[in-house]
């Protein structure tokens, strides 16, 4: 909804006539085979039906949403909204400034009422139009070929049509069709919907759009067995840049700034394998460790340090992991080293083992943060009893050392369903086909006078990516080593 005539910057030179009439000529036709359907788009029909269903006789508009600028006029790279991918089966990095609508219809004959879809988005113009030379956003000469709508249909299974329809569809019945909108994910698509039924209506209803925005994170709730497997193939690829990392360590500590060093390799493989990060990586070596959010990641790697590596790989579907490994840099823990990581494992195995089916969310956290508060406890840093310290009015000092939950969601968000109610996502139940994180940590920073020096500085988390089943847990992470012995014997492996 942002498509403005494309403006020469200041460096263009000017086209002349006949470069105009040239550049339309002498071009092959455009192919008549049309692609073949994205794998997700077989997937979609459901999730919309299940939509359909929650909001019948509403008109839902669903946006993929808009290029953002970075700087001046470079943009960051696309990523479309997870809900926009989630119904349409578009990945990568399609399609800006689309956005689907599922229109109501009313019972006829056999057909039942529901909804009908329709994706509109920017198909490519003919090469006569100036896009196709000196649009640098959309034309084909700067950024390539862009889908006709037979083309896009195919791919997505969707009938589609130009988005220059989008605001005359919207504005059709809009007095007696009730509207929602997924808001703010497409500016400019949600100034026009607001004044459109500010206008019809005498009202924007903002808290009927946020009843939308929820219902499609809680529909993320539950991953079919595509979801799943998309999950297997972005955890299958960081173990191969986890290892790659891996056995770049002693490359890392001999350039300096190995943090990035280790950011770069993974990112490489991401990019590689699929369409890139899910996450901004967190590399953080020795006390960066206990900045949960590391980043940055300029920091030196030295022998003896633990690096704390938080890293996934967002498939082409746009299904991320999100593992964590803390290695010795030099191949081997230390005995306090060992003694933390030791007891994480041990709080992690407690988290997976609650996490059952029929459980609720908070169990596995509460399995998991009980460990982790008797390792305090017994280490003599935990100044009161494991159960004053995990009363939930009262107490909760061990949080000093492991301030975060074990466990969130993921799919195509890395915390994925993030608008989901409380009594859906927190308060509630585990069940088959939900995947979650389990990712206990212990963090002693350099500066905590509480902990004993030789702890001091060391922060370690492990993390790995569970499907819910009937029965224990799928591990979808489990081709990386948890056991410090394992830990070990693979970092020999690597270097070997
Ligand atoms: N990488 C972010 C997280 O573990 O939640
Ligand atoms: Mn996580
Ligand atoms: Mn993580």
């Amino acid at each position: 909804m942002s498509q403005k005539a494309p403006k020469l910057p200041n460096r263009q030179t000017p086209f002349s006539e006949a470069f105009v009439s040239f550049i339309a000529t002498d071009w092959e036709p455009y192919p008549s085979d049309l692609p073949a359907p994205l794998p997700a788009s077989a997937h979609t029909a459901p999730r919309r039906d299940a939509m359909s269903a929650a909001f019948p006789g509403e008109r839902l508009v669903i946006p993929a949403g808009n290029l953002v600028v970075r700087s001046n006029d470079c943009d960051y790279g696309f990523r479309p909204h997870s809900a926009f991918a989630h119904l349409t089966g578009l990945g990568t990095d399609r399609e800006p400034d689309a956005v689907l609508v599922l229109e109501p219809h009313a019972a006829a004959g056999d057909q039942p009422a529901g909804h009908d879809a329709t994706l509109y988005f920017k198909p490519r113009a003919p090469r006569t139009d100036p896009e196709f030379y000196a649009d640098p956003r959309y034309g084909e000469m700067w950024v390539g070929q862009r889908e006709s709508c037979e083309e896009m249909s195919a791919l997505t299974r969707l009938p589609t049509r130009p988005i220059s329809e989008l605001p005359g569809a919207l504005a059709d019945h809009i007095d007696t069709v009730p509207t929602r909108l997924v808001r703010d994910v497409d500016v400019s698509l949600t100034a026009l919907l607001d004044s459109l039924r500010q206008e019809a209506t005498g009202e924007v209803d903002r808290d009927a759009d946020e009843e939308l925005r929820t219902a499609l994170s809680e529909l993320r709730l539950v991953k079919d067995a595509f979801e799943i497997d998309e999950l297997q193939a972005a955890c299958d690829a960081t173990a191969v840049g986890f290892a790659a990392v891996a056995a770049d360590l002693p490359t890392a500590v001999e350039k300096g700034r190995g943090e990035r060093w280790c950011e770069g390799v993974f990112e490489l493989h991401a990019r590689h394998l699929g369409n890139g990060v899910g996450y901004g990586s967190i590399c953080a070596s020795g006390d960066h460790a206990n900045t949960l959010h590391w980043i940055r990641n300029d920091g030196g790697l030295r022998p003896g340090d633990l690096i704390l590596l938080d890293m996934g790989v967002e498939v082409d579907s746009l299904y991320t992991a999100d593992v964590t490994r803390t290695l010795p840099v030099d191949g081997t823990f230390t005995d306090p080293q060992r003694m933390v990581y030791e007891a994480v494992l041990v709080a992690q195995q407690a988290g997976m083992e609650a996490a059952r089916s029929g459980a609720r969310f908070q169990d596995v956290h509460e399995a998991a943060i009980r460990v982790v508060a008797t390792y305090l406890r017994e280490w003599g840093i935990l100044p009161v009893t494991v159960e004053e310290s995990l009363d939930p009015v009262t107490g909760g000092q061990h949080r000093r050392w492991m301030v975060h939950g074990t466990s969130h969601h993921l799919g195509m968000d890395v915390h994925d369903c993030a608008q989901a109610r409380q009594e859906f996502y927190r308060e509630g139940i585990l069940r088959p086909g939900m995947v979650i994180t389990v990712e206990p940590g212990i963090y002693f920073k350099s500066t905590d006078l509480l902990v004993p020096p030789e702890l001091r500085g060391i922060g370690v988390r492990i993390e790995d990516d569970i499907v819910i089943t009937d029965g224990a847990p799928r591990l979808l992470s489990g081709s990386l080593p948890r056991t410090p012995d394992d830990v070990e014997a693979w970092l020999a492996a690597q270097r070997a």
